[in-house]
């Protein structure tokens, strides 16, 4: 069931960005476009890491092996939503102009922590495919461990660039949190698994 699904994935995960483009030809986007596609590519970004992380902890509990080849392409559609952010960052918002763009990341830690996630989330879907597995072998599973780091680099990205209300950054950074536990040895041993039948 799970598996005939799984193609599912590519629409809803496309699906953002198509309702973006929508409210782009429909004048749509607020007084301020630009911010509001910086901030939608971004959350759904962020939306994609969490449920890439989601997959193995969901699997390893419930035993739903079916969910695992999930875990790729939901990686590597928030890669793909990340670089659309960067891409307006750079190319809409500041015109590519790098002297600007530099002066930027000097200054404002939020915009330096961002390209940190970003430049971590890069070797990951370089080495997304079976091939890189392959060649990494024992130290592939130990690079895409850096999900975790660029998780909490968007956390503190997120939470660095709000002005006042940090609620919904910090409702993330509990989700990052608790995914984070759930790897643990200790709780993972401690947590109960499905038998299988
Ligand atoms: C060099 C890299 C990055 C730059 C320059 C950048 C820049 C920005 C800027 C300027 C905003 C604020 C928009 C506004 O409210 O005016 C923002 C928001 C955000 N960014 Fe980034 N970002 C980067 C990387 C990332 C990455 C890698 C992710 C996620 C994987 C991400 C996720 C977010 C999120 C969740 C928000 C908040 C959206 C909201 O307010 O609803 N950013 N980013």
């Amino acid at each position: 069931m799970i598996a005939r699904a799984r193609w599912l994935v590519h629409p809803l995960a496309l699906l953002p960005l198509a309702l973006l483009f929508y409210d782009f030809l429909i004048d749509n986007l607020t007084a301020n476009p630009i911010q509001e596609i910086t901030q939608r590519t971004g959350k759904t970004a962020l939306i994609l890491l969490i449920l890439t992380l989601v997959v193995t902890p969901v699997n390893r509990h419930f035993r739903l092996p079916d969910l695992v080849p999930l875990r790729k392409r939901l990686g590597l559609y928030a890669f793909l939503y990340a670089t659309l952010h960067l891409s307006i960052f750079v190319g809409l918002d500041y015109f590519f102009d790098w002297e600007l763009i530099l002066l930027e990341l000097s200054e404002k830690l939020y915009v330096l922590v961002g390209l940190t996630a970003w430049l971590l989330l890069l070797p990951l879907a370089v080495t997304s495919t079976k091939g890189w597995q392959r060649r990494l072998g024992k130290r592939w599973k130990g690079l895409h461990r850096l999900i975790y780091v660029a998780a909490s680099a968007v956390i503190l990205h997120f939470l660095w660039l709000v002005k006042s209300d940090i609620r919904e950054p910090l409702a993330y950074g509990a989700g990052v949190a608790l995914l984070l536990t759930l790897r643990l040895p200790p709780v993972r041993r401690w947590l109960p698994r499905r038998t299988p039948e």
